[in-house]
């Protein structure tokens, strides 16, 4: 069994900022709002006209991703691609990515597990390597999110903190199983779906039913119990780096540095509390960018890195929650 650990890391984010003050002439909303329920400033959304994806941002990054690695594309043996906006309905972006980065016929994956995505698609990403059937793995969390929101008052409990971009990163085994990802832990309870759901078009509601419902049928905007999702996601987010810890016979006073995924700053600061964690320890930049789902946690895991706030030896652990509910965390020891 081999270890897997990250050697390149990439991100993209649409050049055009999208400020609080610019939504509040969209609905009725307003900056204090956002910023104290949420800790947003601003967020990245693809502007009309452009040529950004989902799959051709996650291509940007994952270009950036493979020269950091000191890599080519030749050298990628298998892709995981995690999104909840594909650009098609199928085929997955993965494929998208075998094909703009002119790779060879290698597997793709697409993984579903919205905010948790990254999570999961690291997961599996380490265990093809543990196995040694790869070596070298891309992994992409991407999400275009604004072409999909509800841009009216009747939806800004969830537009306001949906963001675009993409994150990837490179995995390649490491034979020392004291370093790298030292292991994940993946969880879901699909009782609650519909609490954090884009619940159409699906092939039992398809297109023409939607189209016939008119402004009624509000089905396709995503929806969210945001209270709900709060109350689990902080029981959840500390359940799961907890366990990790445990796995791995750490205590909470050695994490150097969690990167959690980037859904509400309130939610972060009350894992950083919980866990004694310094300022300097939690990485944030929900500020900048909003919730970008499964890009979120790869975002900033690369935006800590390139700040040189992760050196080796440390002990890095990344958790999410979302929509499913899913939450995972995986626990790194950074090489
Ligand atoms: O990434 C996946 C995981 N996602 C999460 O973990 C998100 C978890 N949930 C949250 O982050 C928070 O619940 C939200 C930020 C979504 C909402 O914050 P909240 O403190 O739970 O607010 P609320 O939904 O209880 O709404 C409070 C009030 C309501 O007005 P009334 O009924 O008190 O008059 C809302 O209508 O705020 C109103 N409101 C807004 N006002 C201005 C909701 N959205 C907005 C808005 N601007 N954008």
């Amino acid at each position: 069994m081999y270890n897997s650990k990250i050697i390149g890391l990439g991100k993209y984010v649409p050049e055009n900022v999208v400020t609080n003050d610019d939504l509040s002439k969209l609905m009725d909303t307003n900056d204090a709002w956002i910023q104290e329920r949420t800790g947003i400033k601003e967020r990245r959304w693809i502007p009309e006209g452009s040529e950004d994806t989902s799959a051709v941002m996650g291509a940007k990054a994952a270009r950036i991703a493979i020269e950091r690695a000191g890599l080519t594309k030749d050298d990628i043996d298998f892709i995981v691609f995690a999104t909840l906006s594909p650009d098609y309905y199928f085929p997955g972006c993965g494929v998208q990515i075998q094909d703009m980065l002119d790779m060879k016929t290698v597997g793709a994956l697409d993984v579903r597990n919205q905010c948790s995505g990254f999570l999961y698609a690291i997961s599996v990403a380490d265990q093809f390597i543990k196995t040694g059937m790869y070596k070298n793995i891309l992994v992409i969390g991407a999400e275009y999110h604004s072409n999909g929101l509800d841009k009216t008052t009747r939806g800004r409990g969830v537009t306001v903190i949906f963001g675009d971009g993409a994150g990837a990163c490179v995995l390649t085994r490491e034979e020392d199983t004291s370093k790298g990802i030292l292991s994940t832990h993946l969880h879901s309870e699909g009782k609650y779906a519909d609490k954090l759901i884009v619940a159409s078009p699906s092939i039992a509601h398809w297109v023409p039913e939607i189209l016939e419902a008119g402004e009624e049928d509000t089905s396709y905007f995503p929806y969210m119990d945001g209270t709900f999702v709060f109350k689990n996601a902080v029981v959840r987010f500390s359940e799961v780096i907890v366990e990790g810890l445990m796995k791995n016979g750490l205590q909470k006073e050695e994490i150097d540095m969690l990167i959690p995924h980037q859904a509400n700053l309130r939610i972060a600061q009350f894992i950083q509390k919980k866990f004694g964690l310094t300022d300097d320890q939690v990485f944030n930049n929900i500020m900048k960018y909003g919730n970008t789902t499964a890009a979120s946690v790869i975002i900033a895991l690369t935006e800590a890195w390139e700040e040189g706030k992760i050196k080796p030896g440390d002990n890095v652990v990344l958790a999410a929650f979302g929509s499913g509910f899913t939450w995972g965390s995986a626990i790194i020891k950074w090489c």
